[in-house]
């Protein structure tokens, strides 16, 4: 039987690494997957991470399961980080949340959820989205169908298309769309946007499903969740999957969070029992390493503060080589303006360029992004800027 199979061409972004582990220029670049690295190219351990880790060794005593919804220190935390403590959901009771494997998992049981309360309903996301979004949400069997969000031409989000296509979504239809530093494209919505959003949802009866894995890259922890905040003001019900990969640094101990925000505490309760249900299934509990860490640093003052700080500076470094990037670029006589980077947030944008030069780029200099021409802007450096921005040049000169 296992005859029948045939092995499947590599995923689109994680593939791109082993391809680039693979290539022996020194000079090589890697913009690929989604990953922070610093000045040097590397993924450290947080230091607040490293000593909540170092606190928590010492301190455990058990490998005992944790309790389905996960460990409660992150899980407030986690709901303090994303809605505020003030939030009138938070103040009425009506946010629970679950521990899930990465913010995949989080995606993966909001889609299971939505499915249970409407057997058929879509689930609209962006044109463009994260690659994974579209797998996932197959996974889980909702219909799913797409609004125009970005153009790539114009470097401009699509916000007038994006309400007339989602004029045509049905009751309980859910809409994903990225609460900041939008991936692929690092362009988010403005407050106005998410208030127009929000009252487009709430007149069409549709479920808002904000995919939060980038909070604090952006503009700040509470500025990134603004637009999350807004909506779960203005409209009865969300899900928020949330992810600790990026902002934690905790990428392979898979650590995120579906939230829920319903209309009573009962109803909040009754979907995060649902939630647990849907993981019973299929992965019985979470992963709780990274879940306890987290919880630490978030519930710990002095933890939090490095941790803060830590976040601000590695914000800084991606907002600086937007900035530079867009600077070296001008400066070389690029035939392309490329200053709408300096504008979007996160770790992504698009270059904008097409196929054959984003395969020059790789073939004759070693640079590595995702086909979409999606980039990670912190795989940039002050020690590879110039190479990455003369090869760029270089690919562009015919147009
Ligand atoms: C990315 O978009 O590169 C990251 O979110 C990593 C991944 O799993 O795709």
């Amino acid at each position: 039987m296992l005859n029948s199979l045939e092995a499947l061409p590599p995923d689109p972004i994680l593939g791109l690494s082993l391809a680039f582990q693979e290539d022996p220029r020194s000079e090589k670049i890697d913009l690929g997957v989604g990953v922070y690295r610093d000045e040097s190219g590397d993924t450290p351990v947080m230091r607040a991470v490293k000593a909540a880790e170092k606190q928590f060794l010492e301190e455990e005593t058990t490998k005992a399961y944790i309790p389905q919804v996960g460990v409660a220190e992150f899980n407030a935390g986690v709901l303090d980080l994303v809605l505020g403590r003030d939030h009138p959901a938070m103040v009425d009771g009506r946010a629970s949340t679950v521990l899930t494997p990465g913010g995949t998992g989080a995606l993966r049981i909001g889609a299971e959820l939505i499915k249970r309360i409407k057997a058929d309903a879509t689930v609209w996301v962006g044109d463009p989205t994260w690659a994974n979004h579209t797998p996932i949400l197959k996974g889980a069997g909702v219909n799913i169908a797409t609004f125009p969000y970005y153009d790539k031409e114009s470097s401009t989000v699509l916000f007038s298309e994006m309400l007339e296509a989602l004029d045509a979504a049905s009751p309980g239809d859910a809409v994903l769309v990225h609460g900041c530093c939008h991936n692929p494209c690092g362009a988010d919505l403005g407050i106005a946007e998410w208030r127009q959003l929000a009252d487009l949802v709430v007149a069409k009866g549709l479920l808002p499903f904000i995919d939060l894995a980038y909070q604090g890259f952006g503009e700040g922890l509470d500025e990134d969740a603004a637009g999350v905040r807004l909506v779960a003001e203005k409209c009865p019900e969300v899900l928020i999957a949330s992810s600790c990969s990026k902002n934690f640094g905790l990428y392979r101990e898979r650590t995120g969070s579906l939230t829920s925000v319903a209309q009573s505490a009962e109803k909040a309760k009754a979907a995060q029992s649902h939630a647990t249900n849907v993981a019973r299934a299929m992965y019985s509990m979470p992963p709780a390493h990274g879940a306890f860490l987290a919880g630490m640093v978030l519930q710990q003052d002095d933890l939090r503060q490095t941790w803060q700080e830590e976040l601000t500076a590695m914000r800084n470094r991606m907002n600086e080589l937007r900035a530079l990037f867009v600077r070296k670029m001008a400066d070389k006589g690029s035939p392309r303006d490329f200053s709408f980077i300096e504008q979007q947030f996160g770790m992504f944008s698009f270059l904008g360029i097409d196929k054959e030069r984003i395969q020059r780029l790789r073939d004759e200099f070693g640079i590595y992004m995702v086909g979409s021409s999606r980039v990670n802007i912190a795989g940039i450096s002050e020690t590879n800027i110039d190479h990455l921005t003369d090869s760029l040049v270089e690919v562009l000169k015919d147009g």
